[in-house]
């Protein structure tokens, strides 16, 4: 069974790691619904990927928005029929420690890498739970798990992430639906920018902390996707999937040559 027909819906698409999923699930036959919260880079977003003849929709809505969200599956469902494939991949960072970030960054940022995979994942889950299968996917971070300094509402948020993943896992298993936790490791892109940025570090310095060497591509993140959302993968629920290149393993000691 091949995922050519069905439809997927990709939160926080239209740049960046959730782009490149979309561009990947087209390519692999979805109908694919890009969702960002910024109209005119959902507009951009979707024109790029018409141009290739991919069958996409481009829906703008902030899915820490409940009405939001509501359209937006509605929207969904009405352009492309039942959903098949929820990624959970909208996420936004903001530095501090827990001594000065201000509440309000606390606040967004629960907002959007908490919350919104909350709101989404519902919408998808009693629509998926009347179909009796589905999929989806919530991409955290590997920042969930390991600690981090400077960063401490983005660690707790994408901490919550992930078990909200594994206890939607044994909610949705009944009901024939898949859920699972993708957690990139530094990802070349726009947020690995800027979050460098924030903490004045260089980019090469990550390198040394990461066993390969090197910064994952968004479509290590995507590849994954795909194989969760396939067939093959029908019996794997509730995982948790580092796709880090060993950076997670990484200890002071580790990398000592
Ligand atoms: N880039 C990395 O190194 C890295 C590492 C680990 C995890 N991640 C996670 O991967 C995901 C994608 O990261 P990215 O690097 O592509 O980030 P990005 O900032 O390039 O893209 C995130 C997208 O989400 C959208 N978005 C933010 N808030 C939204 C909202 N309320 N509603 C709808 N859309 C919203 C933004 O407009 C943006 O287009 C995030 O969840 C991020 O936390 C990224």
């Amino acid at each position: 069974m091949s995922l050519a027909g069905k439809t997927a819906l990709v939160t926080g698409a239209a740049r960046g790691i959730g782009f490149v999923i979309s561009r990947v699930l087209c390519e692999r036959g979805m109908r694919v619904v890009i969702n960002d919260r910024d109209p005119e880079a959902t507009e951009i977003a979707e024109q790029k990927l018409k141009q290739d003849r991919f069958e996409v929709a481009g829906l703008a809505a902030d899915v820490t928005r409940p009405a939001d969200v509501q359209n937006l599956f509605e929207a969904a469902e009405q352009r492309f029929g039942p959903l098949w494939l929820l990624v959970n991949n909208a996420g936004v960072f903001r530095a501090g420690s827990c001594e000065t970030l201000p509440e309000q960054d606390w606040d967004e940022t629960f907002a959007v890498d908490a919350k919104g995979v909350f709101l989404c994942s519902q919408a998808a889950l009693r629509r998926m739970t009347m179909q009796r299968a589905g999929r989806i996917v919530v991409i955290s971070s590997i920042a969930g798990w390991i600690t981090r300094t400077n960063q401490i509402a983005y660690c707790a948020a994408k901490a919550a992430a992930i078990h909200f993943a594994r206890c939607l896992a044994v909610e949705a298993a009944p009901h024939g639906i898949t859920v699972n936790c993708i957690c990139p490791g530094m990802t070349d892109s726009a947020m690995l920018r800027d979050t460098a940025a924030a903490r004045n570090v260089a980019i090469e310095d990550y390198l040394t902390m990461i066993p390969t060497g090197t910064l994952a591509e968004a479509e290590d993140h995507a590849h994954t996707v795909v194989w969760l959302a396939s067939e093959e993968a029908r019996h794997v629920t509730g995982q948790v999937i580092s796709v880090d290149g060993g950076q997670s393993l990484y200890h002071p000691l580790t990398l000592r040559r």
